[in-house]
């Protein structure tokens, strides 16, 4: 009965405020607008002026910045591994974008009722966090999903259906791998090795092979552009940094076979707990998705040969998904177009949290 007045309450008030989606993420924030689709996608980093306290600029402005400020002005991401590290930047943040969104939907009395995505495995504290920062920076309502069941809707994989799916979801902090059928995650795993991990093992094996000191932004281009973890044709090329015995700029050639290396250990780790997935997931699951493969997402999945190499490891198909990129946020907007349809994959209230996985 109560939740039937809520529903109906929720039907009146809908009219007076729009609805957005949000892919919340370490590294990407995106927002989508109901009838619209994504129409902001930008980096998770703020510039703040420490001086005076506000914000210099969010987004790829704010990236470009990153190991670049003067003293005063302080680039910040403020999500790490997936979960919120900086509150109040967050918030900034999210309020900005929101902003930013709101010139593509038409002005309502009332603020956004807002689809976020968080991390499988996040504690209540994490949630709440989230929810929280939603809040503040502007929404009327906020529904938390977990970001591979957002993945999983967006690829448009039938998660209502008794069939199982299996999702990797490889982000900036965290990949969230998930077994997912009739609109429930029925094994997942949450590893802080994502693609943030990559650029560190990157940026300590260059300063140990060749003592020379790179930044994240250097480490993260080399690997998108020489990264790959099986060989094929070898690639090359030429990074600066600081000599760390003379102090003074210095070049060096590295090739794909150093940043295999690199990411050696942490590709492994990834490996590993797919398989530690895969081997508890029931055997009619199983089945499935030995049948349909399984699904990469996030901007790891475009890491070369990493589709390869999983099936390999896992001896399943693996195919690496559209635009993986924007997979969460799609998946967000698909779930806002018919929220009473995804109402059961949604965190509603503090009393709907799912108990620690
Ligand atoms: N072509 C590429 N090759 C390798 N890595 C890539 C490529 N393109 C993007 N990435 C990596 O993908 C990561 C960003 O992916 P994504 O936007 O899905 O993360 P996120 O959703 O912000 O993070 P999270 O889900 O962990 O909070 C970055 O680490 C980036 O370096
Ligand atoms: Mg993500």
């Amino acid at each position: 009965m109560k939740k039937r007045l809520k529903a109906h309450k929720e039907k009146i008030l809908s009219r007076f405020s729009n609805e957005i989606g949000i892919d919340l993420g370490t590294a990407n924030t995106l927002v989508y607008v109901r009838g619209k689709g994504i129409v902001v996608n930008e980096p998770s980093v703020v510039a703040v002026n420490q001086k005076t306290g506000q914000v210099v600029a969010v987004g790829s402005a704010a990236k470009e910045m990153l190991g670049r400020t003067p003293a005063h002005i302080n680039a910040i991401r403020p999500l790490v591994d997936g979960v919120i590290s900086d509150f109040e930047v967050t918030e900034e943040m999210l309020a900005y974008l929101m902003r930013r969104a709101g010139e593509y939907m038409p002005k309502k009395f009332l603020g956004p009722r807002v689809v976020v995505g968080v991390p499988s495995g996040v504690t209540n504290v994490e949630v709440r966090a989230v929810r929280d920062a939603t809040k503040n920076a502007g929404a009327r309502e906020v529904y938390i999903v977990e970001q591979p069941m957002a993945g999983a809707i967006g690829i448009r994989l039938p998660i209502h259906e008794p069939v199982g799916s299996m999702i990797i979801d490889i982000g900036g902090g965290t990949t969230d791998i998930a077994v997912i059928s009739l609109g429930g995650i029925v094994r997942s795993k949450n590893l802080k090795i994502a693609g943030d991990k990559l650029n560190i093992d990157i940026i300590s094996y260059i300063r140990n092979e060749f003592k020379i000191l790179i930044g994240e932004t250097t480490a993260e281009h080399v690997k998108k552009s020489v990264g790959a973890v099986i060989a094929s044709e070898p690639i090359e090329t030429t990074i600066r940094g600081r000599d760390l015995i003379t102090g003074l700029p210095r070049e060096v050639v590295i090739t794909d076979s150093d940043i295999r290396e690199a990411m050696a250990q942490s590709i492994d780790i990834l490996l590993e707990a797919s398989k530690e997935v895969l081997e508890t997931t029931p055997p009619e699951i199983l089945s499935d998705i030995m049948k349909r493969g399984v699904h990469l997402v996030g901007g790891g999945a475009l890491i070369k040969g990493l589709d390869i190499l999983l099936a390999e490891t896992l001896k399943l198909p693996v195919t690496v998904a559209e635009d993986p990129l924007t997979a969460i946020a799609r998946g967000a907007g698909i779930i806002l177009e018919d929220l009473e349809k995804y109402r059961s994959v949604l965190i509603e209230s503090e009393d709907d949290l799912p108990s620690s996985k």
